[in-house]
């Protein structure tokens, strides 16, 4: 039980690695507040959760909101029973294809509103609790290998991903002297509900062909699992990972270690 007596929250937790992490960190003792705008896949994730034995509630969230981001906070703590936050884990997010020319400003916004506002506001509302009890607490931001690594088509996604590991670091200098932990988290390709409405809407009838293309990504020439990145997310949750702070963690499958 990695995570016996703590207090973790989840946004995007009504899908692929979100829904992953709350139910594994649920697992090792938790009691996980699973935070979505989805109310029918967060309530899915509660439900799953209490299936195996684990304790979980689900809180409708938009993430960009300010004011849900404070309630979201006050939720976990009210129901964590110990007055505490201990894990915050900022995973929801949005992608969008296209070049610079191809994207308008109203989709710019649109990205970097859910992708960077939100786990900004995310953020604000954890140190906030986190400062305010004793020994801290760990924040976990989702970025993507996309922040070290170009890919084609993804500029507002690429940038929004890139903005949320400047942040991850900056904050971590900020929030050091309080044991707060700031960590960012950067998958490669994982095989969830995002990548699978990408491969729908992008290659209609060629999907396998496009996933074929995707696998020689990886040095492991599969793509990831949503399990995967919730395992490095209850790594950097746990206390075994207490020096570990302002770090960029891969989860790529060699992705970006580089081409064979
Ligand atoms: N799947 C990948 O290959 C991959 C790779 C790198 C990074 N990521 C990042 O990991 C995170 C999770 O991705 P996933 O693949 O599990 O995606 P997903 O689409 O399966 O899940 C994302 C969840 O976020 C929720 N969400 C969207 N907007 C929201 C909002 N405004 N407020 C609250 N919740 C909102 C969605 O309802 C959904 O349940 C995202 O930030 C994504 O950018 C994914």
């Amino acid at each position: 039980m990695r995570l016996e007596g703590r207090v973790a929250l989840v946004t995007g937790a009504g899908s692929g690695i979100g829904r992953a992490s709350a139910i594994l960190f649920a697992r090792e003792g938790a009691v996980v507040t699973v935070a979505d705008i989805d109310a029918a896949g967060g309530a899915q994730t509660v439900e799953l959760i209490q299936q195996g034995g684990g304790r979980a509630s689900f809180l409708a969230t938009d993430v960009t909101d300010p004011e849900a981001a404070r309630a979201l906070v006050a939720h976990a703590v009210a129901t964590g029973g110990t007055g505490r936050l201990d894990v915050a884990f900022h995973n929801a997010g949005i992608g969008l294809v296209g070049s610079v020319e191809e994207t308008s400003p109203e989709d710019w916004d649109r990205v970097m509103a859910v992708n960077v506002r939100g786990v900004f506001l995310g953020c604000r509302a954890a140190v906030e609790q986190m400062k305010a009890q004793s020994g801290g607490g760990s924040i976990i931001n989702m970025s993507s290998s996309i922040a070290n690594t170009g890919l084609g088509r993804r500029a507002a996604y690429a940038a929004s991903k890139g903005a949320v590991l400047a942040l991850t670091r900056s904050m971590q200098v900020d929030a050091a002297p309080y044991g707060i932990r700031v960590n960012a988290l950067l998958p490669g390709t994982i095989y969830t509900p995002f990548v699978q409405g990408y491969l729908r809407r992008s290659f209609q009838g060629r999907e396998e062909e496009a996933l074929a293309s995707i696998r020689r990504r990886q040095l492991t020439n599969e793509l990831g699992r949503p399990e995967d990145v919730a395992a490095a997310a209850l790594f950097l949750a746990s206390p075994e990972s207490s020096f570990v702070m302002g770090a960029a963690l891969a989860v790529d499958g060699g992705l970006t270690a580089g081409k064979p």
